[in-house]
């Protein structure tokens, strides 16, 4: 099979938001306890935070780390997690029918983000609580001190304020399972209502509302609309969702999920440009994805826990999803299709970052290793920075239940200016078919191949383990070749590659 690609370097979409290889971190199952805090590990640091986590979290050069959920943050007092450790109290999560300790709390959380090197995004109750609780909680972190919550927050071992600048206005309040949820109009006026009193205290926040949990919820899109209408020039971007499951195990529709994506983007892009006309604005709105992942190999095995058939655990295997190498394919279209929509896509997160449906995995007491899918994610977040190009692609595709036309090759391509490096990111969805790849590239200077990395498998099932943790894993690709200005490149059935060229 055959596919030509153009990529022009005076067609561009985008700069590309480094924030869209952004992170999630909830207070669920084992993603802070054992995750990224255990004290009694061999690597932990004098704060008790896992140095093996922290070292594969580094390497993928998380921008920042949303906190502290999820829906764990709608019934969430954050004051629980202050203050000496020995008197902060254990609580009932109602999200996930499971005890919550509060040894790690904000500072906690902080102090794991200055050592890994990277921002929080943190999100306030709008849940169980509301302006109140928002404008304490931002007051603690961001006011530099002379205020009851800010010398609190210095009496409790912080003397410099965080300065946290993304905040998002509660989690997912358009789900019937969310503490508090509301419809379109209630949570619109809280959300906007929560963002003036945020923006009183300081005008340069960036504030994230809430869109729909995913694209088949009843209230989709009109949530969005109507909770545009509410908040549109109090915010800077409307949050969306989406988790990508393959319970028929039909690889096909699977990997065309990323279309339905697209539409979903493109659906809330439409929205909001719809509400900025209604409203005669000129003011900016943009998505951010702030969770989404593959979820589903878990949910069986959860349903005991989350049902309350073992009462209230502390940090239970919760979502530990453990991704095969069909994810790793499924997790390079998600990336490539944030690529695509950098126009309106500022911020995304993958949901989440430690154990808990995770590119990374650890055992108590034991090893931390990389997931199948932590390597599409590594290559987007380290190489796919600068600009993306306006690929003209032509390929043969299929037809999907999600799609009329799904094709074949799905690719992106990023153009760092500052580095002269130009990056594709390749997947074949075909389950047999090479595909002979040929991309022209017009307007850049005679280039090399700097790096070509290939993830494919015989099995699309493998996964990694703690004593298996290579099974899937990239390898040094052959065959590329760059002459007179065109890259040409085979792509085996059922493939992610990356190629780096130099212009
Ligand atoms: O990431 C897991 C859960 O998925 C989050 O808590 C919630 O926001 C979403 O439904």
């Amino acid at each position: 099979m055959q596919a030509s690609v153009i990529a022009n370097k005076e067609y561009t979409i985008s700069e590309i938001d480094d924030r869209v290889y952004g992170a999630f971190l909830e207070h669920l199952g084992r993603a802070i306890y054992e995750g990224i805090y255990e004290p009694e590990h061999p690597t932990a640091d004098a704060n008790g935070m896992r140095g093996d986590v922290i070292e594969l979290v580094k390497r993928l050069n998380v921008p920042f780390v949303r906190y502290p959920g999820g829906n764990f943050v709608s019934a969430y007092n954050w004051e629980d997690g202050i203050g000496p450790r020995d008197q902060r109290p254990v609580r009932l999560d109602l999200a996930w029918h499971t005890s919550e300790s509060n040894a790690v709390g904000i500072h906690e959380f902080a102090d794991w983000c200055a050592t890994v090197g990277t921002d929080m995004m943190l999100a306030v109750n709008l849940g169980s609580r509301g302006v109140d609780e928002a404008r304490n909680f931002l007051e603690y972190c961001n006011h530099p001190g002379g205020s009851y919550w800010s010398d609190l927050r210095i009496k409790n071992g912080r003397k410099d304020p965080w300065n946290v600048k993304l905040w998002c206005l509660g989690n997912e309040m358009d789900g019937p399972w969310q503490v508090g949820h509301k419809d379109a109009h209630e949570y619109g006026k809280l959300a906007a209502n929560t963002a003036r009193a945020m923006r009183m205290f300081d005008k340069s926040l960036e504030l994230v509302a809430c869109g729909s949990s995913n694209s088949d919820m009843v209230t989709y899109p009109d949530w969005e609309r109507i909770v545009l209408e509410h908040t549109f020039e109090h915010i800077d971007h409307i949050s969306l969702h989406m988790y990508f499951r393959n319970y028929e195990k039909n690889t096909a529709n699977y990997l065309a999920l990323s279309e339905k994506l697209d539409r979903y983007i493109d659906t809330i892009a439409a929205t909001i440009r719809y509400v900025r006309s209604k409203k005669k604005s000129r003011h900016k709105v943009f998505i951010s994805f702030d969770e989404w992942n593959v979820w589903y190999h878990s949910n069986q095995q959860d349903r005991a826990i989350r049902d309350g058939h073992q009462g209230w655990p502390h940090a239970p295997a919760l979502l530990e999803d453990i991704y095969n190498f069909e994810d790793v394919l499924m997790v390079g279209l998600a990336l490539n299709t944030f690529i695509r929509r950098s126009d309106v896509v500022k911020i995304a997160c993958i949901a989440q970052l430690v154990n808990v449906i995770a590119p990374i995995m650890t055992e108590r007491g034991g090893p931390a290793w990389a997931q199948t899918i932590y390597y599409p994610y590594y290559y987007a977040s380290i190489h796919g920075r600068g600009t993306a190009l306006q690929l003209q692609v032509k390929s043969p595709g299929y037809e999907s239940v999600h799609a009329d036309h799904t094709p074949y090759l799905d690719i992106a391509g990023v153009h760092n200016e500052a580095t002269g490096i130009v990056t594709f990111f390749l997947i074949n969805r075909h389950s047999v078919e090479t595909i002979r790849t040929e991309v022209a590239l017009q307007g850049f200077t005679q280039g090399t191949i700097l790096e070509h990395k290939v993830m494919t498998h015989s099995n699309l099932e493998a996964v990694n383990t703690a004593t298996s943790q290579q099974e899937v894993a990239p390898r040094d690709g052959k065959g590329a070749a760059l002459t007179e200005g065109t890259l040409t490149i085979e792509l085996p059935p059922y493939s992610y590659q990356m190629v780096r060229v130099k212009v």
